[in-house]
């Protein structure tokens, strides 16, 4: 069994999606694990949802961390442009202060929700779906192995959040099952390209988010629901368990680079009983 790899280093955190929920989440427990002299960019579009995630940072980890917000539209092309040029940009005068580098793609949305696929037409919103879901994480992630991918005497970890709705169909679940099923793939390929890279595609559970609430009106009646929890005890977490988990696998470094890493089975709760 491998030695587990402490976070306490100087690190670079970047966390997309990262104004509330599990993202917010991820921001506050990787600042709790982090050494001294980390940085962390966090984004979303919510500029007042950042500073309040900066602010629980800042009252609950006394580490002397650099956080930065930046509001952006993921969905958005020029804003993409503009927040992967801030972001880099930033990034090459300090690339060489961190042992540590992890970029976690924890935004996403549902798409149109309750919508059957004949109802989702629109070329500019599906485009915009694609955007936020499947285009924003490549591009970050190539512009991140275009800065990092060559220091060798640095550790680099990238994190996407996915979904059982990648590998299970699920009606009204076309645009988000397939972002997550692309995204699955992308990354896959990525650990197979960047041997010094690790990468995990990390599937949070059920967590108590807005995201999952959103579900719950419109769509939770179409979906066939002994399939989708595929538990007879549906286990709900808390986004800091599911965001703990997260990183205590990232810690652990137990995993395959390129593996699909549940929750679940970091935390030993067994959701066939
Ligand atoms: N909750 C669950 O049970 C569950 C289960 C499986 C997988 N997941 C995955 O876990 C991740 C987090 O989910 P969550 O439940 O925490 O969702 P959430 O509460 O809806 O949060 C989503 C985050 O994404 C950001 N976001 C949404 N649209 C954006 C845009 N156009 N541009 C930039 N950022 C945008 C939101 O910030 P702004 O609105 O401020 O932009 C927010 O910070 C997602 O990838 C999701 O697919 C969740």
């Amino acid at each position: 069994m491998k030695m587990p790899l402490s976070l306490r280093v100087p690190t670079l955190g970047i966390v997309t999606g990262a104004s509330r929920g599990i993202g917010r989440a991820i921001a506050l427990q990787l600042a709790k694990r982090i050494g001294p002299s980390s940085s962390l960019y966090l984004t979303a579009r919510s500029k007042q949802g950042l500073e309040e995630t900066a602010h629980v940072i800042s009252k609950e980890v006394n580490n002397n961390i650099d956080i930065t917000c930046i509001s952006s539209d993921l969905s958005n092309e020029k804003s993409v442009t503009k927040l992967t040029d801030n972001l880099f940009g930033d990034l090459r005068k300090k690339k060489s202060d961190f042992s540590h580098a992890i970029l976690v793609h924890n935004a996403a949305t549902l798409g149109p929700l309750g919508k059957y696929s004949r109802e989702v037409s629109d070329a500019g919103d599906i485009q915009n779906y694609c955007l936020l879901n499947i285009t924003s994480p490549i591009v970050l992630t190539s512009l991140f192995l275009q800065l990092f991918g060559e220091n060798s005497g640095l550790r680099k970890t990238v994190v996407q959040l996915t979904s059982r709705s990648g590998v299970l169909p699920q009606k009204t679940m076309h645009l988000y099952g397939m972002g997550k099923a692309a995204r699955d793939m992308y990354f896959r390929v990525v650990a197979l390209e960047e041997p010094q890279v690790k990468v995990m595609n990390f599937n949070p559970g059920f967590v108590n988010t807005e995201m999952f609430s959103g579900l719950q009106g419109s769509v939770m009646p179409i979906l066939d629901v002994k399939d989708f929890f595929f538990q007879s005890n549906l286990t709900f977490l808390k986004p800091e368990e599911s965001a703990g988990a997260m990183l205590t696998a990232v810690e652990e470094d137990q995993f395959e680079s390129g593996a699909t890493i549940l929750s679940y089975d970091v935390m030993d709760i067994d959701i066939t009983k």
